[in-house]
C-alpha cells in the first residue's frame, strides 16, 4: 500500500497539535510513553495520528472507510519501525493499552466506539472532515479524471447499500435540486436535475463518464472552472453527491455532540473542514457550547494555512481550523 504514488499530505498539522495541546517535541530515546488520549475521529492516512503518537499520545483512529484503515496501519507500523523513539518499540501497537488502535467505523458512533475501548475522558479529539487524497485514485467513482470508473462514491460498500448512481437514478426533481443546492447556487442545481431527468429516460446512469455527459449537456463547465471560494464547478456536483451518498452533513452533527461528551474537562476539540456546509456546522455548534458556558474557543480567528502549506499541498487551499476546550 506505501507504493501509492498518491501520498495523502496532512493539513494544519502543527496547527492541530498545538491547538489539541499536544506535546510539540517529538520523544527522545527511552521516553515513556504519555497515558494522555486522544482520538483521530478521521484517521485517513493516518498522517495527523502519526505525529500524535511520534510526541507520546495513545490514539484511537476511526475511519468509515475499510480502505483507509488498511492504509493507516501500514503508515503508522512504518512510522513506528522507521522513526520513532526507541522507547516505543515496545509499545503494543493496534491495541487500546498500546500507541494506538484502528477501528472501521463511522464517526457518527464515536461515542460508543470509544467507550468499548476505554476512551472517555480524552485529551483531544481531531475530525478532518471528507476524503483524502488516495480516494481520488480509488476505482468508486470519487474524481472527474476517471470516467470509466462506477460512480459508487461509498466509504464502505458493505454497510452501504445506496450508490452514488442509484440516487441519479431514483431521486425526484426536488430531491435532486435539494441535493445540489447544498454546495452549488440554486440554478446550478436546477439545470443539472433537469439533465439528469432527461438523460435517465434513454440511458442508464452508471460510470464518472455518464454523469460528466449529463453536467456537459446542462452547460456545467469542467476545465475553465469559475471559482466559488476555492472549489470549481467541475468538482462541486461530485462534492453535492458525496455528501449525500454518505450523509455527510448529517453525519458531523450527531458526531459533534457525542465527540464533546467524550472530552476531559480541559479537553479540546479541533475540526478542519472544506467547504462551508461543514464549517456553518462547526462553528454554529461551537458557539451554542459558548454562549451556555462549557466550552471556549481556542483560536479567536479562524486559521487557515499559510501560503507556504497551500504551495506544497494544494489540497490545503480550502482547508479551516477551528479548536475549543471543554470548561
Ligand atoms: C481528510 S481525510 C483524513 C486524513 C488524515 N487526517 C490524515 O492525515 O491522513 C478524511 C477521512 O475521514 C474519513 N471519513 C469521512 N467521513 C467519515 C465518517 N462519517 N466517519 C468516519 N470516517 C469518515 C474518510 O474516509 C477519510 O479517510
Amino acid at each position: 500500500m506505501n507504493n501509492l504514488k498518491v501520498r495523502h499530505v496532512p493539513v494544519l498539522v502543527n496547527e492541530v497539535l498545538s491547538g489539541l495541546n499536544v506535546n510539540l517535541a517529538p520523544l527522545k530515546s527511552q521516553e515513556i510513553v504519555d497515558t494522555k488520549k486522544y482520538i483521530d475521529a478521521t484517521v485517513g492516512a493516518g498522517g495527523h495520528t502519526i505525529e500524535i503518537v511520534k510526541r507520546g499520545g495513545r490514539v484511537l483512529g476511526i475511519d468509515a472507510d475499510p480502505k483507509m484503515i488498511e492504509v493507516a496501519r501500514e503508515n503508522l507500523e512504518f512510522a513506528l519501525r522507521a522513526g520513532m523513539p526507541s522507547g516505543l518499540d515496545t509499545c503494543p501497537t493496534d491495541n487500546p493499552d498500546g500507541c494506538y488502535t484502528l477501528i472501521c467505523g463511522n464517526f457518527r458512533e464515536i461515542y460508543s466506539i470509544a467507550q468499548e475501548r476505554g476512551f472517555n475522558e480524552v485529551e483531544g479529539i481531531l475530525f478532518d472532515l471528507g476524503i483524502s487524497s488516495l480516494h481520488y485514485g480509488f476505482p468508486r467513482g470519487f474524481s472527474f479524471k476517471n470516467p470509466d470508473a462506477p460512480l459508487d462514491m461509498r466509504f464502505n460498500d458493505q454497510k452501504q447499500g445506496v450508490t452514488a448512481a442509484m440516487l441519479l437514478s431514483a431521486l425526484g426533481i426536488h430531491d435532486l435540486e435539494k441535493m445540489f443546492a447544498e454546495v452549488m447556487p440554486v440554478y446550478l442545481s436546477r439545470k443539472i436535475s433537469v439533465s439528469i431527468i432527461e438523460e435517465r429516460r434513454s440511458k442508464k446512469i452508471e460510470t464518472v463518464g455518464d454523469f460528466i455527459e449529463i453536467l456537459d449537456k446542462a452547460g456545467i463547465k469542467r476545465k475553465k472552472s469559475k471559482f466559488i471560494g476555492s472549489i470549481s464547478y467541475s468538482t462541486l456536483p461530485f462534492l453535492a453527491l458525496r455528501l449525500a451518498v454518505n450523509n455527510e452533513l448529517e453525519s458531523i452533527s450527531i458526531a459533534l455532540p457525542k465527540a464533546f461528551s467524550l472530552l476531559k474537562s480541559g479537553g479540546r476539540m479541533a475540526v478542519i473542514s472544506f467547504h462551508s456546509g461543514e464549517d456553518k456546522q462547526v462553528k454554529n455548534y461551537f458557539q451554542t457550547l459558548v454562549s451556555s458556558e462549557k466550552a471556549n474557543i481556542i483560536y479567536k480567528k479562524l486559521i487557515r494555512p499559510a501560503q507556504s502549506e497551500i504551495g506544497s499541498n494544494p489540497r490545503a487551499r480550502s482547508a479551516k481550523l477551528r479548536v475549543l476546550e471543554k470548561i
